[in-house]
């Protein structure tokens, strides 16, 4: 078999067969197949599509290019939670020591940033001296000792996608349904799941920009859940506006710990409160969603979700005088507010604009290997259907220099809409799906 071969047979719209799958994905991880092969054929990808068949073909070829997990030894079963990707979406960092806290543990391998959407990995290298690099032994062991532990992507478990996923942030080729439901399943199934929470977001801030795409995304990875033999739940929620207040790595640390204390944005906590809630339920700690919420609400409370994530973020070496003075994480140099020109109602925060201008900003990546400031990004103070007086701060931009922070500027100036009649505050949980 040669991969030329069977890029031009996808370009040409042809259905791929596991073998001719296998051989690729193999081959890419192995690199005999190089970067600029698996760009090309990744595009074809999007622009041909994939059969239903071909895209579970692709996420156990994937799933199966570094070991499985058996967590079997360490809990009955263990719950992970997965999100689509999205504009200030920092729900991992909220919701993993919630859900530990109640005694579910949380094994969770996320990612880097990817297109204009962050990553949970670049989140928390913004933590000195955090390690994600974890061996199998140390997730697990950590996993035994803790109850949660969130590593990258190792040569161990579903390398192939840690690869193809750092070549589609930086090659267009991130919106697709089946690249994008293989990239999140294989992780799950290689990280040991019995039961999966899929965050899928629908809106402007998101890969999927309505309601149907997201549907379409979440039925495809329930599916492939299923065939794996997984119990898998899909909660969309809305990423018309950034999710929270904060947006760029280390603005998005504090937004957390700052909710794990209690100030959380209502909107945030609504999501996290969700997510959780789910997971509890799939977990099988609780019986309904409202006794999910009780005990989320309670250890959320009592500061125990707080002291979770501590252990946490000392158990992979991070810098514990970070996490209880979060002014200590990194700083821009320059910090500006803007404010409102007039009074009125917020119309709009475009989730899509404000998330490539943070990657412009430095927040993500151009190119593979490009190093990605943790300090710069937005906070805005607003959400749509908010009244404002004149004056009133819409946004604070972090940058690093002038330049971009006049950029920054132009295009939060256009990103914020005002109204001068009243606007409905928009919906946050759009579906749930668990079948
Ligand atoms: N998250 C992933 O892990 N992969 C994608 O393709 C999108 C979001």
């Amino acid at each position: 078999m040669r991969a030329v071969d069977i890029i031009i047979k996808k370009r040409d719209g042809g259905e791929l067969t596991s073998e001719e799958i296998t051989f690729f994905v193999q081959g890419y991880t192995s690199e005999s197949i190089p970067d600029y092969q698996a760009a090309a054929w990744a595009m074809a990808v999007v622009i041909r599509g994939m059969s239903m068949r071909e895209t579970t073909a692709l996420t156990l070829a994937m799933a199966h290019s570094g070991q499985i997990l058996d967590l079997s030894d360490i809990a009955r079963r263990v719950v992970d939670k997965h999100s689509t990707g999205g504009v200030g979406d920092k729900t991992t960092l909220v919701v993993g020591p919630l859900v530990a806290a109640c005694g579910l543990p949380v094994g969770k391998m996320s990612g880097r940033g990817l297109g204009f959407s962050g990553g949970t990995i670049d989140k928390l290298e913004s933590i000195p001296g955090l390690r994600v690099d974890l061996t199998l032994a140390e997730f697990k062991s950590q996993l035994r000792r803790v109850g949660l532990v969130v590593a990258g992507q190792t040569s161990d478990l579903a390398p192939a996608d840690g690869k193809l996923y750092a070549l589609r942030d930086i090659t267009g080729t991130v919106e697709n349904i089946p690249l994008i439901a293989s990239s999140i399943m294989s992780k799950k199934i290689a990280g040991g799941a019995d039961a999966i929470v899929l965050d899928v977001k629908a809106g402007s801030g998101a890969f999927m920009k309505t309601l149907e795409e997201a549907l379409a995304l979440a039925n495809t990875m329930i599916d492939i859940g299923r065939d794996a033999g997984r119990d898998v739940a899909a909660v969309i929620s809305s990423m018309e506006q950034p999710l929270g207040y904060a947006i760029g790595n280390a603005l998005e640390v504090k937004e957390a710990i700052l909710s794990l204390q209690g100030q959380a944005p209502p909107d945030f906590l609504e999501h996290c409160l969700t997510i959780a809630g789910y997971m509890l339920l799939l977990g099988g700690k609780v019986v309904n969603l409202a006794d999910a919420r009780r005990l989320l609400e309670q250890v959320l409370s009592q500061g125990k979700a707080f002291e979770k994530f501590r252990e946490f973020i000392a158990a992979q070496h991070g810098n514990l005088e970070v996490i209880d003075h979060p002014d200590k994480l990194p700083q821009a140099r320059f910090v500006k507010t803007l404010t409102a020109p007039q009074g009125g109602y917020i119309a709009g925060v475009h989730a899509l604009d404000l998330g490539w201008a943070a990657v412009r900003l430095g927040a993500g990546r151009n190119k593979k290997d490009d190093r990605i400031n943790h300090a710069v990004g937005f906070v805005i103070h607003a959400k749509v259907g908010d009244k404002v007086v004149e004056d009133q701060p819409l946004v604070t931009i972090h940058a690093d220099d002038e330049f971009h922070l006049e950029e920054a500027g132009e295009t939060c100036r256009k990103a914020i809409r005002l109204s001068l009649t009243p606007v409905s505050p928009l919906p946050l949980i759009l579906q749930t799906l668990h079948g």
